[in-house]
């Protein structure tokens, strides 16, 4: 009889609910803890989540790696990712309603002004604020991938007058496009609201900088739902304090978690949540990792492939 094939995972949380959503998901298939002792050659799926470089080392019969979130920098350059085996990100309808919820949940907090009658409440102060029309409100998505274009269209069906920058164009519907190098200059100098839903890669890393910071038009607001990393914080800092940047909603820090004595906890300008914009639940995911593995093993191309020289 042949032996059981092994599923190897490593996540940091939640491990109870994957370990029986993985069960549920493959039978025939055993679910085992990348901390329990496995014989590395029965391994043929991993499932994982910021491992540590040598995981892989010895797995002769990987079929495919599974990044446990929709981003891959957790797989960090150093690891030893067997030649031919493909990574495949997670790329799931309730991680995106995720985003959207919370995307939207920022850019109306800042379109509308809440959160300074949240301000005029605590000082029992009755105040109206002018309401400014959600068509005249300009929105910038940094990246137009599966999250940024979910955003991108839920904002446009509200009105708003959404553009997006990826490196390739693209033809969303109510939606102006950017692409390239070139075209973020200009794409910066008419947004109001620019929301980053890039992944961290080499040439992405630290975007959210001065210089980029200073071609938003003064009195612009930041949200960053990406990587801690694709934002200059000390920059971010120096902008909201001379009033060119108005506020920033921050999911995601370049030090997670956010060390008790940064300035930005306590920041009047910056509104914080705790890298929760959108969370990967494992009963819906471990219904996408079967999926991915009966592809994998019917010799189809897997969906949602990474391409790790690109970095996404
Ligand atoms: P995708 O891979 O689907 O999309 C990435 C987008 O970024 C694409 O449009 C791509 O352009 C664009 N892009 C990449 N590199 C560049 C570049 N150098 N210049 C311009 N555009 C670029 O990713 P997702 O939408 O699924 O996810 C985005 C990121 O969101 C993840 O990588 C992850 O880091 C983050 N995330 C954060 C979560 C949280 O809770 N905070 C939860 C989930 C994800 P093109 O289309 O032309 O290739
Ligand atoms: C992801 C994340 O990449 O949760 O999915 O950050």
């Amino acid at each position: 009889m042949p032996e059981m094939p092994v599923l190897m995972l490593r996540t940091e949380s939640n491990v109870d609910r994957w370990v029986n959503s993985l069960t549920a998901a493959l039978p025939g298939v055993e679910i085992r803890l990348a901390s329990e002792a496995v014989d590395q050659h029965r391994v043929h799926y991993a499932v994982v989540w910021n491992p540590p470089v040598d995981i892989f080392v010895g797995m002769k019969n990987l079929r495919a790696i599974f990044s446990v979130g929709a981003g891959v920098d957790h797989l960090s350059n150093d690891l030893h990712l067997p030649a031919g085996v493909p990574v495949i990100r997670m790329v799931d309808d309730e991680l995106t309603s995720g985003m959207v919820e919370y995307v939207l949940y920022q850019v109306l907090k800042f379109h509308r002004e809440f959160y300074r009658y949240e301000q005029f409440q605590h000082q029992c102060e009755w105040r109206v604020l002018s309401q400014t029309p959600a068509e005249q409100r300009r929105i910038g998505i940094l990246g137009l991938g599966v999250l940024g274009q979910a955003v991108a269209s839920q904002l446009s069906s509200m009105g708003f007058d959404v553009s997006g920058w990826s490196r390739t164009g693209k033809d969303i519907p109510a939606v102006n496009s950017f692409a390239g190098i070139d075209a973020l200059e200009p794409f910066l100098k008419q947004t109001d609201i620019l929301v980053c839903l890039l992944p961290l890669t080499d040439e992405t890393r630290g975007i959210i900088d001065a210089s980029t910071l200073g071609k938003l038009p003064r009195g612009a607001y930041v949200i960053n739902a990406a990587r801690g990393e694709h934002v200059v914080e000390s920059d971010l800092l120096v902008a909201l304090d001379q009033g060119h940047i108005k506020a920033a909603a921050l999911d995601v820090f370049e030090e997670e978690p956010l060390p008790a004595d940064n300035p930005l906890w306590v920041h009047p300008a910056v509104f914080i949540t705790p890298h929760a914009a959108a969370q990967t639940g494992p009963e819906s995911a471990a219904l996408r990792i079967a999926e991915g593995i009966a592809r994998v093993e019917a010799g189809a191309p897997p969906r949602n492939a990474v391409d790790m020289s690109r970095g996404y």
